[in-house]
């Protein structure tokens, strides 16, 4: 995690927006470290994986660390609504799992069925996270589905945050933060 400008920038925007008594998601759980991130400053975190691989692996890191407010839950994160729907944020660290089965990727259809099932429950001032990694085939499709999507996100209710290193060539991955700044009735 360290020495990764991107990831330690999604972690320091993400300290700007979470408080102590927040609930947030985290949608793409993977090795923990983003769980166990926030688990440290939140309330309570809901973890999602479709891997069993994910869920071992985190637990270790919370049982190592003695961190208690955190569920981890064995499912897509298309369904995360089925769990919990109040919540500050979510955020999505796609891509396969490091260190381990590179076949198991976040998909870009998967990936927009949850956003547009999570975007209409934000309450003003909730966000989705997402750090995109183009790098690789299906990351690249995903990030151009994304790049449409979001330009059909209702400009008045959301804005949309990227945050790139557009002189690298190695196709590195970026943040794409979507910020809920008013409700639909205001
Ligand atoms: C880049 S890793 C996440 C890294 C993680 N946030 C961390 O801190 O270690 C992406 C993870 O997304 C998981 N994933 C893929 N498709 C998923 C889905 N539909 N729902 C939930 N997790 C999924 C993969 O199994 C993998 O563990």
């Amino acid at each position: 995690m360290k020495n990764n400008l991107i990831l330690e920038t999604a972690h320091q925007l993400l300290s700007n927006y979470i408080t102590s008594h927040d609930i947030m998601v985290d949608a793409t759980m993977g090795n923990g470290y983003d769980t166990v991130f926030l688990a440290k400053q939140t309330e309570f975190v809901y973890a999602f994986d479709i891997q069993e691989k994910a869920l071992f692996e985190t637990q270790k890191q919370l049982d190592e660390q003695k961190i208690k407010n955190v569920k981890l839950i064995l499912d897509s994160h298309e369904n995360i609504l089925n769990y919990v729907n109040d919540f500050k944020g979510v955020i999505f660290n796609l891509g396969y799992l490091p260190h381990g089965d590179k076949s198991i990727t976040t998909k870009k259809d998967s990936t927009i069925r949850a956003l547009k099932s999570i975007l209409p429950v934000l309450k003003r001032g909730g966000f989705i996270m997402i750090v995109v990694y183009p790098g690789h085939e299906e990351g690249m499709n995903e990030s151009n589905t994304l790049d449409t999507y979001c330009k059909t996100i209702d400009q008045n209710q959301y804005k949309i945050m990227s945050i790139r290193l557009p002189y690298q060539d190695n196709k590195p991955p970026y943040i794409l933060f979507i910020h809920k700044v008013k409700d639909e009735s205001n």
